[in-house]
């Protein structure tokens, strides 16, 4: 495994209007995506990006912000314990999906599901916290040219 940039903090919340006010009122956000709704996921989110070290907008590291579409949402099993919300996944870039993929089964590390494609239009998978030190853990092939 050969560990990428830190792509996204994957957040959720009991309402993305309350959330995208908050980033943009009280944390000062400027740059904050168009929800995207993916009910195949049984989710609706958008990204909240923040600067670069240099203090520009483009490649910093993203808030992915995440409410449940539907009871069957995995995130809606999420909120029924934290029901404010809070900190859900973490998602780190790697080169090779199918590289990163075959070294952790190896590894014998739990992946929850196919890969499929994220909200980046890359591939993307999960790995369970159990085996991540305690962290859901996404791994996101890294995009292409542009739009993170
Ligand atoms: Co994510």
């Amino acid at each position: 495994m050969k560990l990428g940039r830190l792509n996204h903090i994957g957040i959720a919340t009991p309402s993305l209007d309350d959330s995208i006010a908050f980033y943009r009122d009280i944390m000062g956000a400027t740059d904050i995506t168009e929800v995207q709704q993916m009910p195949e996921q049984g989710v609706k989110l958008c990204f909240v990006n923040t600067p670069t070290a240099g203090g520009a907008i483009g490649e910093g590291t993203q808030l992915e912000l995440i409410e449940p579409m539907g009871d069957n949402s995995p995130v809606a099993a999420f909120l029924a314990k934290n029901p404010a919300g809070g900190q859900h996944h973490v998602c780190y870039e790697v080169p090779d999906i199918e590289q990163a993929r075959s070294e952790f089964e190896a590894m014998g590390k739990r992946i929850l599901g196919p890969t499929r494609i994220g909200a980046h239009g890359t591939p993307i998978f999960f790995l369970h916290p159990k085996d991540m030190m305690g962290q859901l853990t996404e791994i996101m092939e890294t995009p292409g040219d542009v739009a993170h």
